[in-house]
């Protein structure tokens, strides 16, 4: 009889595909099932053939291929797939084997079967994933987080199998209970979201306030690659912006600009409006990716409203002033996201380390960057930061960027061009730095028409008044 799993791997799109395959590598023997067996023989008879793999064609079969305890990843689409996967295999597996969902799930889905295994006496783990196929395939940052003493059985093969950060420390740490995994890839995904609308709006100025060409552009984002913005996002957007079809056209000017959105974006956003966090980057991002698919309403209103961008012939010094905006915009974004991180471990009890965070996300997932390496030491100076702006090095960054970021958010706007994840940047800059805002004006509108009460300037916090606003007028 042949030698048990050391682990099985239910989903074999791409990603699971490659996944099982980066386990396989590594020296795990791997079970695989997928709910069209069809799927299955396909893989054993290419990417699979001739390794160290047991195919297995019903839940039972693949349960019993496993070695106890039985470490089961699922990498099938998040929802209801996952519910329905965990009700099929619970009744399958012994007290103590555990379960691992791999996909973009919500944290309180992740949190809710935790608490659901729990009773049934089995291990769960939500656990992030990022870094596309190339990263399952040759190592992704993992995020996992839930039941901790399932954690034991699969540190040694998620810490093999995942990305190493150029210091060689794995890219997989535990997270903290529950949901806290898929929360966090949840916030990745979000400032995801933030960096790709600001190199978007970067690329947008280059070619149509600047005037640059598409060779001309990866030319530039090439030479941002080898400095401070040094990002894959950033090294993508170079190869993307030179990349021809057969026909010698640039294969950008041909793609639809409508954005597709699977959904942790917009997550992101409603967690922080739940929370109370000023996400306001990253919202603006996903707002713009849905104003983006109403293309036929932007068409008619381009009709109704046409503009000539007056453009301005683009020289170093533009170059410069915008790598330094975009540099400042992500810094904010940023910030945003951890402190949306701080928030819900407060709330969650989470415990979360910041700088274990910033570190699993160095290399493997779609924001790695240097930029990371510069949070981390932030929070190993000082793991209370409230907001990453406390930090000296951030400090600094941010003063030494401010003229050209104000400069490239007024000339844009001067000129016309949308630039909302730049300017939501700069507005939240200026918010959080302001020691008084014009709110005291909407509190005094809430007692006007509503009686809502306010605190007062020259009291203790704390204290609520209320004025009859049409006795007390002079
Ligand atoms: C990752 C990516 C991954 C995926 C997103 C894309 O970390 O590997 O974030 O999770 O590419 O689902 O999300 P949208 O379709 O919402 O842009």
């Amino acid at each position: 009889m042949e030698d048990k799993s050391d682990i099985g791997l239910i989903g074999l799109a791409i990603m699971g595909a490659n996944l099982a395959l980066n386990m396989e590598r590594n020296g795990y023997q791997v079970s695989v099932y997928n709910h069209t067996p069809e799927r299955t023989r396909k893989f054993m008879e290419k990417e699979g053939r001739n390794k160290n793999f047991v195919d297995t064609y019903t839940p039972q079969q693949f349960v019993d291929s496993l070695e106890r305890p039985r470490k089961i990843f699922l990498m099938i689409k998040a929802g209801e797939p996952v519910d329905l996967m965990i009700d099929i295999l619970y009744p399958l597996l012994d007290y103590g084997d555990l379960i691992v969902d791999g996909g973009n799930s919500y944290y309180k889905d992740t949190k809710r079967r935790c608490d659901f295994l729990k009773n049934k006496g089995r291990l769960f783990i939500g656990c992030g994933v990022s870094g596309g196929a190339e990263g399952a395939l040759w190592g992704p940052s993992m995020m996992p987080g839930g039941m901790i003493e399932g954690w034991p059985l699969v540190k040694n093969i998620f810490q093999k199998i995942s990305a190493k950060a150029p210091d060689g420390s794995p890219c997989c740490q535990w997270i903290g209970p529950d949901g806290a995994g898929h929360f966090v890839k949840m916030v990745h995904n979000g400032i995801e979201y933030g960096d790709m609308q600001l190199i978007a709006e970067s690329y947008f100025l280059l070619k149509k306030l600047f005037g640059y060409n598409n060779s001309q552009m990866s030319r530039i984002f090439k030479e941002w690659n080898e400095g401070k913005l040094s990002s894959y996002l950033i090294e993508i957007t170079s190869s993307i912006l030179e990349f021809k079809e057969l026909n010698n056209e640039y294969l950008i000017d041909s793609i639809l600009d409508t954005a597709g959105q699977k959904g942790t974006g917009r997550w992101s956003v409603e967690s922080a409006m739940e929370m109370g966090v000023p996400l306001s980057v990253i919202a603006t991002a996903q707002f713009e990716r849905d104003l983006s698919a109403h293309k036929d309403e932007r068409v008619d209103l381009s009709y109704t409203y046409p503009r000539q961008i007056e453009a301005i012939k683009g020289n170093e010094a533009h170059v410069n002033d915008l790598m330094n905006a975009l540099y400042a915009s992500k810094l904010i974004s940023y910030a945003q996201g951890f402190s949306l991180l701080r928030k819900a471990s407060q709330d969650n009890n989470w415990n979360l380390d910041y700088g274990a965070i910033a570190s699993i996300w160095r290399a493997g997932c779609i924001i790695r960057s240097v930029f990371l390496d510069r949070i981390k030491d932030a929070y190993h100076y000082n793991p209370e930061l409230k907001n990453l702006l406390e930090d000296l090095f951030f400090i600094n960054e941010i003063k030494a960027s401010m003229a050209s970021w104000k400069n490239i958010v007024a000339t844009a706007i001067k000129h016309e061009m949308p630039v909302s994840a730049h300017s939501s940047a700069l507005n939240y800059f200026y918010g959080i730095t302001s020691e008084s805002l014009p709110t005291n004006l909407i509190q005094a509108q809430r007692d006007y028409f509503g009686s809502h009460m306010f605190e007062r300037t020259d009291s203790p916090r704390g204290q609520f008044f209320h004025v009859d606003w049409n006795t007390t007028k002079q």
